[in-house]
């Protein structure tokens, strides 16, 4: 039975238990079907093992040892990872301005951070992916166990995380890729390798790219241990099991010919875009992100003008601007885009 099954199930009895809502009492009723679906960990639910089972499947499609349902985000993925992997006084190597919870991760696992630099990309103004080249100096320099890198970066830069993942091998250094920003990777041959089977552990957020809820998303681990204490030690007793049944939908659209066809017609559109905009640049390697370049004014700039023409972006600097796309982004929104770039 799915998790979305076990949350229909009625039930004759009745129940004195958490939430005290029961799935009848609707204070905000607009979230009413929330409510309904919001139950716990009763005899006449017992959700538990459906989640189980719900990952067990998600590890078959993704084809790794483990993976599990996160309802906060990547970032407690970052933090259970590091926390499975390391003892206090480990040293994690991570990027001098890697994200928040990568910092977090590595204060609350009592490990010291050992900070690299990254490539910058001049002509976008954003930093470029990793590389054996780059991260070899401080393997070498002292003893790491645990290295973390983006891949893809925000804005669409992507690691050749196989390469990396035999320099970690050599120098005994568990992998931890945060593939935030590229859930979609496993689902399409158009889109670069995913680190999900490659990595000791990937986390990938659902609710960036792949169409998910926030905060959904997902710990994966291709390594021998399982994360899963670490997980518990960070996560409520009382989780969401609306939001979970989310996550196990989530992965059957992406995994089914519908979504794939999805991504790939996301992408195809994508291509013929970046074909009709002979003023503008387009960079990185991973084809669903626009991040967009103008010879003709700065980043800052493109951005405050496709403002006015009501397009908001999700980042921006002094030379480019980056437009999020996935699979939400739908024709019509593309369309408008393209007559709005047309006059960039
Ligand atoms: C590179 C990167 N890693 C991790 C995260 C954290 O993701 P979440 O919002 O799912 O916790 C973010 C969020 O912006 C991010 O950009």
């Amino acid at each position: 039975m799915s998790l979305i099954e076990v949350l229909r199930k009625k039930t004759n009895n009745t129940l004195f238990t958490t939430p005290s809502h029961s799935g009848r009492f609707f204070i905000f009723k607009k979230f009413q079907q929330f409510y309904k679906y919001d139950i716990s960990e009763t005899d006449t639910h017992a959700p538990e093992e459906a989640l189980k089972r719900a990952e067990k499947r998600a590890s078959l499609i993704y084809g790794t040892n483990h993976t599990y349902f996160l309802t906060n985000g990547s970032s407690s993925g970052i933090i259970a990872s590091v926390l499975s992997c390391t003892t206090p006084g480990d040293k994690v190597l991570i990027h001098e301005d890697a994200h928040i919870s990568h910092f977090n991760a590595v204060k609350l696992a009592g490990c010291i951070p050992v900070l690299y630099k990254l490539p910058v990309d001049k002509n976008f103004g954003v930093y470029r992916e990793n590389s054996v080249e780059n991260i070899e100096p401080y393997l070498k320099k002292e003893k790491i166990k645990v290295v973390i890198i983006t891949s893809p970066t925000y804005e669409g830069f992507v690691s050749n995380i196989k390469e990396i993942k035999t320099l970690c091998e050599r120098y005994n250094a568990y992998l931890i890729t945060d593939e935030a920003h590229g859930a979609l990777y496993p689902f399409s041959e158009l889109l670069p390798e995913s680190a999900v089977k490659i990595s000791d552990f990937t986390i990938q957020s659902l609710h960036k790219t792949a169409g998910g809820l926030n905060p959904t998303a997902l710990l994966h681990s291709s390594c021998k241990i399982d994360p899963i204490d670490a997980i518990n030690m960070i996560s409520t007793t009382s989780p969401s099991y609306p939001l979970l049944a989310t996550i196990e939908a989530n992965i059957n659209f992406l995994n089914s010919k519908k979504g794939k066809y999805k991504i790939n017609n996301l992408i195809e559109k994508l291509n013929k875009l970046k074909k009709t905009s002979p003023y503008l640049e387009f960079g990185g390697n991973d084809p669903t992100k626009l991040l967009i370049k103008s010879n003709k004014m700065a980043g800052n700039l493109l951005s405050e003008t496709l403002y006015k023409y009501g397009i908001e972006d999700e980042r921006n600097n002094n030379e480019s601007v980056l437009l999020l796309c996935g699979v939400g982004t739908n024709s019509k929104k593309l369309i408008r885009l393209q007559k709005v770039l047309k006059k960039m």
